[in-house]
């Protein structure tokens, strides 16, 4: 008897990865991307000595995280419920004593345009410095929200005039591209690390550890150097000195590439500004501040520590004996005080 074979079904997330992969090598959207990145870079620039308020704004540096994932969670939440709504309308809600499912409905799409709006101001700020791959499921995930926001609007002006019917197919046809967006979305973010913190492996040593002679490193110098396998970058400033963590955060540049600004370390790769003293965040694009450890001088040589939890209790000593020192712990003044 013949036996029927078989084809080996494909699991689902192996076909969503390949297209995920067919979209990164789209070189052809370079061109528009570029052209996009420049009119962006040009409207902010246009907009003077705000600038780096209003992308640090939309860039999450006030929230130390990025702006755009939780803007949206909140457009999906409300765009779902408007969905369900909708259906509760066609459905149940044509009985009599029901709720009024289709005017929540429209309040919930109002506020979905709101916060995808919101989305796509943050996110689009996010996306520019992305690259290669990255960018191109980017300008995809981005494409894609700003057709399911045309629908939506376009949803909420039938509202407005009582189709019902035509005003559900839209803001379902538009949730359903807002799906596929936020699968992209997912994408960027777990398999890529867009909007993560990409500083790296933490010291936590909390023992002092020599380092480097004070003389070797000149103020304004950066330093690489290693303890218990982390990389640290040693840093004089005016202030004194400090160790960070050698990658940034934003997407993971070498930070000994970097430069020191006005007391500000700057990221080789799209100028984050980084406090040298304390690491918080003075410009974006990177939202988490860039990790800074402890350090000191003692007997001409520079010492560091991690803040491990195991970590001795400081010496008890004023803001201006460490200074007098020439030895700083890195954005300790406010402790010790
Ligand atoms: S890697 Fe982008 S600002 Fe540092």
């Amino acid at each position: 008897m013949a036996t029927r074979r078989r084809g080996k079904r494909r699991p689902v997330s192996q076909s969503m990865a390949e297209v995920v992969e067919r979209i990164g090598q789209q070189e052809w959207l370079d061109r528009p991307s570029y052209r996009l990145e420049n009119v962006l870079s040009f409207g902010y620039n246009a907009l003077g000595g705000a600038r780096n308020r209003v992308t640090n704004l939309l860039n999450g540096v006030w929230l130390g995280h990025p702006v755009h994932p939780p803007l949206a969670s909140l457009a999906s939440g409300v765009l779902g419920t408007t969905v369900a709504l909708d259906a509760y309308q066609g459905t149940v809600g044509r009985r009599d004593g029901s709720i009024d499912a289709a005017h929540l409905a429209q309040h919930a799409l109002a506020l979905g345009i709101l916060a995808n709006l919101g989305a796509a101001a943050t996110g689009v700020t996010d996306w520019q410095h992305t690259h290669e791959a990255d960018r191109r499921v980017g300008l995809v995930h981005g494409m894609l929200n700003l057709s399911a926001t045309a629908l939506y609007v376009w949803s909420w002006t039938q509202r407005r005039q009582g189709r019902q019917l035509r005003a559900a197919v839209g803001s379902g046809v538009g949730y359903a591209i807002s799906l596929s967006s936020g699968y992209l979305g997912g994408h960027l973010v777990f398999a890529s690390g867009i909007g993560m913190d990409q500083s790296g492996k933490r010291l936590e040593t909390a023992t002092w550890t020599p380092v480097l002679s004070q003389d070797a490193l000149p103020e304004n110098e950066l330093h690489r150097t290693e303890v218990d396998g982390v990389g640290v970058v040693l840093c004089r400033t005016e202030e004194g000195v400090s160790a960070v963590a050698e990658f940034c955060p934003h997407l993971a540049a070498p930070m000994i590439d970097g430069w020191i600004d006005r007391g500000r370390i700057v990221c080789p790769w799209h100028g984050s500004q980084f406090d040298a003293q304390t690491g918080d965040v003075v410009r974006g694009p990177a939202a988490a501040p860039l990790p800074c450890y402890e350090a000191r001088t003692r007997n001409g040589m520079i010492e560091v520590r991690g803040s491990g939890r195991d970590a001795a209790p400081a010496e008890a000593c004023s803001v201006d004996e460490l200074r007098s020192a020439g030895e700083i712990c890195s954005g300790d003044e406010g402790m010790i005080a």
